[in-house]
């Protein structure tokens, strides 16, 4: 049996983080599938034993797609242990970097029929230069609110690798027992 993890990304940085996730799992001895959310057409359930989603925000939202895929599987979802974690910026702050204090996550686990036993939210990427200038323009605008990085030429990337590390030994642990 497998560990499914599915994933939702922009610019592809929830994709790198689900890829981390992945390895490492397998070097505790499980392997996974990361298999893009969007792209999904029939998925094997009977071949995983455990699923992960992990998605990013954009705008206040994540993609419409999550949710969707969400309500299809909702049974399915509920019958294996599972985990979610989101990618946002406003998690570069540790204070925000919560499923309770950070609102995107807060407001997906409220509103989700799907209740994973296992949650994570972690700090995306900032990379301006691969930005459309509109995009450029008000992600440097929401920086310079919040006290973030304005210098458009940078790309920074605000993961942190060992908060990532712990969340697979967490999903790790995942057994049936702790569906909800
Ligand atoms: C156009 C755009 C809008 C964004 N909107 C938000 C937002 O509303 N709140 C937030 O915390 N982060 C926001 N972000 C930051 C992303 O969540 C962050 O860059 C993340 O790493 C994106 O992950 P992805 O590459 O997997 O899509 C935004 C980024 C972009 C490019």
């Amino acid at each position: 049996m497998k560990t499914l993890i599915l994933f939702s990304t922009r610019d592809g940085q929830t994709r790198e983080i689900a890829a981390f996730l992945a390895s490492e799992l397998k070097e505790q001895g499980i392997y996974a599938d990361v298999i893009n959310l969007n792209r999904t057409e029939e998925i094997a359930w009977q071949e995983y034993d455990r699923v992960v989603i992990g998605a990013s925000i954009r705008y206040g939202h994540f993609h419409p797609a999550v949710d969707r895929f969400v309500k299809k599987h909702t049974a399915t979802l509920n019958s294996l242990p599972g985990a979610f974690f989101s990618v946002n910026l406003v998690a570069r702050k540790a204070e925000k970097r919560t499923p309770q204090t950070n609102s995107y996550t807060r407001k997906f686990l409220l509103n989700s029929p799907w209740k994973p036993a296992a949650c994570a939210v972690f700090a995306g990427a900032l990379r301006y230069p691969r930005y459309r200038w509109y995009d450029r323009f008000m992600i440097r605008l929401i920086m310079k609110m919040t006290g973030g990085e304005t210098d458009t030429r940078k790309e920074v990337v605000y993961t942190d690798w060992s908060q990532v590390a712990s969340f697979a030994r967490e999903i790790a642990q995942l057994t049936r027992s702790s569906r909800l």
